[in-house]
C-alpha cells in the first residue's frame, strides 16, 4: 500500500440514542486502549447523537462524523444541516452519497457533487460512497457505474482539494446482506476507482486517495480484505454497532 491514510469507519445508520451512543463509545475506548493500530477510527452516529459522541470520544483517538450534510449554508431548508454546523460540533468527517440515501432519499451524482463542494469549502473530511447494484454487476456494468459515480461526484473538485477526499466502495449487493465482496473483487473495483481519479486529477493524486471497502465487513473477513493493495480501510455498518465487534475489526485491520 502506498502512503495512504488507513481508516476504519463505523456507519451506525438509524441506530442508537444519545445515551446508547455514549455507552458504545465508552466501551469502544476501553476495548481499544493499548491496541496499536495504524488506522484512524471513526464513528458516524445519527445527527442527534453527534454532540454526545464528540464528548464521549474526547481525549481518545476515536473521530466522529455525520451521515449526511446539506450543501447550503443556511436558509429555508427544513430538516437540513450545514457543513458549518457540523464543524461547530467538533466533527471531523461526513459521509456523502451512501447507497441507502441514493436508493431511498433521492440522492444522485449531482446532489453528491453539490454536497462535496460545500464540504470542501470547510474542513471536514468527506467520505464519498459509490457502488453498483446487483443487476449492474451481473450485467457487466460495474466499471461504467463506478466511473460515472466518481466522475459525477468529483467533477467540480479543485485539484488542490482532491487530497482531502476519501472514497468508499460499497457494492450495494454486499450491504447488510452478509455477502462480502471477495478481496479480489473489491481490489478490482478499487483499482477502477483509482484509475478514474487518475484520469481526472493525475496519478499522484489518485495514489494518495484513501479508498475504503464497505459491505458486510466483519472481524473475520477484515484481514483478508485489508491485505489487498488497493484497500485503505473499511466502512462498516452492522458490525460497527457492537463495540467488541468493531474493536475486533480495528485490530484485524492492523
Ligand atoms: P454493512 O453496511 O456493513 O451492514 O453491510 C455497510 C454500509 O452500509 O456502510
Amino acid at each position: 500500500m502506498a502512503n495512504r491514510r488507513v481508516i476504519v469507519a463505523g456507519n451506525w445508520k438509524l441506530n442508537k440514542t444519545a445515551a446508547e451512543t455514549r455507552s458504545t463509545i465508552m466501551s469502544l475506548r476501553n476495548k481499544l486502549a493499548g491496541v496499536d493500530t495504524r488506522a484512524e477510527v471513526v464513528v458516524f452516529p445519527p445527527f442527534v447523537s453527534l454532540e454526545t459522541a464528540v464528548d464521549a470520544a474526547r481525549e481518545t483517538t476515536v473521530r466522529v462524523g455525520a451521515q449526511n450534510v446539506y450543501w447550503e449554508k443556511s436558509g429555508a431548508f427544513t430538516g437540513e444541516v450545514s457543513a458549518e454546523m457540523l464543524e461547530a460540533l467538533g466533527l471531523d468527517y461526513v459521509l456523502l452519497g451512501h447507497s441507502e440515501r441514493r436508493a431511498m432519499f433521492g440522492e444522485t451524482d449531482e446532489t453528491v457533487s453539490r454536497r462535496l463542494a460545500a464540504v470542501l469549502e470547510g474542513r471536514l473530511t468527506p467520505v464519498v460512497c459509490v457502488g453498483e447494484v446487483l443487476q449492474e454487476r451481473e450485467s457487466g456494468a460495474t466499471a461504467d457505474v463506478l466511473k460515472r459515480q466518481v466522475e459525477g461526484a468529483l467533477k467540480d473538485v479543485a485539484p488542490d482539494h482532491v487530497g482531502r477526499i476519501v472514497v468508499a466502495y460499497e457494492p450495494v449487493w454486499a450491504i447488510g446482506t452478509g455477502k462480502t465482496a471477495s478481496p479480489e473483487i473489491a481490489n478490482e473495483a478499487h483499482t477502477l476507482i483509482r484509475n478514474t481519479i487518475a484520469v481526472m486529477f493525475g496519478r499522484s493524486a489518485a495514489d494518495e486517495t484513501s479508498i475504503l471497502y464497505g459491505g458486510s465487513v466483519k472481524p473475520e473477513n477484515t484481514a483478508a480484505l485489508m491485505a489487498e493493495s488497493e484497500l485503505d480501510g473499511v466502512l462498516v455498518g452492522g458490525a460497527s454497532l457492537d463495540a467488541a465487534s468493531f474493536a475486533g475489526i480495528v485490530r484485524a485491520a492492523g
